[in-house]
């Protein structure tokens, strides 16, 4: 609390500190998830506001606990709109929460956060069929303004999945098209079947929530001709026209992001340090949710709005715990790759650190600076480690804030 206070004095705008009327308040019902309880609520004064959450924990060290009670501690405190959005985002689990009146939850979690849409926020706090209706309803009137239509995804196009877009909706759908590349070896059960595990398993704020859909129905016109030209090719046996409808038997939408290869191309040296770590950092963090996203290319990610580097490319996840990371035999060199003579046999979930990098950059500059952030994530051992921890049942906490953020450090 005294580290909280200290941050309070640096950050809070002078408007709010020198106010009369300066109050904080709280929400009574304390938001649970993973091993963290946030209390959530704002500071007020001369006429502004600044969104609060206050994350506690329980104290790390067990030795350090007196007479057997838990301790808890403030792990740090949230007041910039942005790193309030990060915690309720739609990737991560959704929150245990004991609320009376949802509506009136949802409609102060708004005041705090204006961008998050309300069906968000009703996922958010568990209500995630309810949130589920309001998206269907918000995209329906946004469909209804015209502001633009549906058009093919911007980016590299699914070798598995047709996903087009509503751009002033922000929102991706995604149709598993009727046949594969052949370079995937996954059937539409398959895919659907990843597709819920993701949805049922921690997203550790790195993979994007789905909602599914059934029977989609839209007037044709709201699409445009190369697109809706596109889903009848690619997906016949789930698009079809009914007189001047197009049905959609099955499909998921997602929040739409900037996929992370096109960002790159367009971002300024500074945020693609930036982002490059946090890509790093979002495979880490599956990891440690012992989940591998199999399939670790650039464009199978999506910038947010913050700046956060989110996956969304589902068919080939698997535990963490099921794969088999191995080295490359050291007489083999590139032979193997080359068909030279040197070979040596590849089992299904085989995986090989040290050969992720030209998978992941085609530019070679951009694969130093990654190394450099990320050396471990080459390492054999550092994944055979995470497989560990995950089997020996030491959970790896992945906090919704910086790690910088937290007061822990500086009080041990
Ligand atoms: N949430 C999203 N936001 C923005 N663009 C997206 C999103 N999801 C998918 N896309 C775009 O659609 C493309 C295909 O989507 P996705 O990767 O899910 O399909 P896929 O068939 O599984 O891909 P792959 O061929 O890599 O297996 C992506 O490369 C990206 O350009
Ligand atoms: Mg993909």
């Amino acid at each position: 609390t005294r580290l909280g206070a200290a941050l309070l004095n640096k950050t809070l705008p002078d408007t709010i500190w020198q106010a009369r009327d300066a109050a904080i308040e709280l929400l009574h019902s304390v938001f649970y998830r993973n091993k963290g309880a946030y209390l959530v609520g704002r500071i007020t004064g001369g006429g502004e506001q600044v969104p609060l959450v206050l994350p506690v924990r329980h104290q790390e060290h067990a030795e350090q606990n007196t007479e057997g009670v838990p301790r808890l501690h403030l792990d740090t405190v949230l007041i910039t709109p942005d790193d309030v959005a990060i915690i309720f985002s739609f990737s991560r689990a959704y929150f245990q929460v004991d609320v009376a009146v949802p509506n009136e939850c949802v409609g102060y979690l708004q005041r705090l956060m204006p961008h998050k849409p309300a069906g968000e926020l009703y996922a958010a706090i568990g209500f995630f069929k309810h949130g589920k209706t309001e998206f269907f309803r918000a995209l329906n009137q946004q469909v209804a303004k015209r502001e633009d239509v549906f058009i093919i995804a911007p980016g590299v196009r699914g070798m598995v999945m047709a996903v087009f877009v509503l751009p002033s909706a922000r929102t991706v759908f995604k149709i598993i098209k009727d046949e594969f590349d052949p370079a995937k070896d996954v059937t539409p059960d398959i895919v659907r079947e990843k597709y819920h595990l993701v949805k049922r398993h921690d997203r550790v704020g790195r993979m994007a929530d789905t909602q599914e859909f059934s029977n989609f129905t839209v007037h044709n016109d709201h699409f445009a001709p190369e697109c809706l030209a596109h889903l009848l090719e690619v997906a016949p046996s789930t698009v079809s026209l009914k007189g001047e409808k197009v049905v959609i038997k099955h499909c998921y939408t997602e929040r739409m992001m900037t996929p992370l290869n096109i960002y790159l191309e367009q971002c300024d040296d500074e945020a693609q340090l930036a982002v490059l770590k946090d890509y790093g950092d979002a495979i880490k963090q599956m990891a440690a949710a012992n989940i591998f996203p199999g399939d670790m290319l650039l464009k199978n990610f999506g910038v947010t709005r913050q700046g956060r580097v989110i996956f969304y490319d589902y068919d080939e996840v698997c535990y963490l715990t099921e794969c088999h990371f191995r080295a490359i035999p050291a007489s083999s060199g590139d032979d193997y790759l080359s068909g030279g003579n040197e070979s040596f046999s590849i089992g299904p979930n085989d995986i090989f650190p040290e050969e992720f990098g030209p998978f992941m950059f085609a530019n070679p500059e951009r694969l130093r600076v990654f190394k450099q952030l990320h050396p471990e994530l080459f390492e054999v051992s550092y994944w055979q480690g995470l497989q560990q921890a995950i089997v020996d049942g030491r959970i790896i906490d992945v906090y919704p804030y910086g790690n910088e953020q937290r007061f822990v450090d500086a009080e041990q």
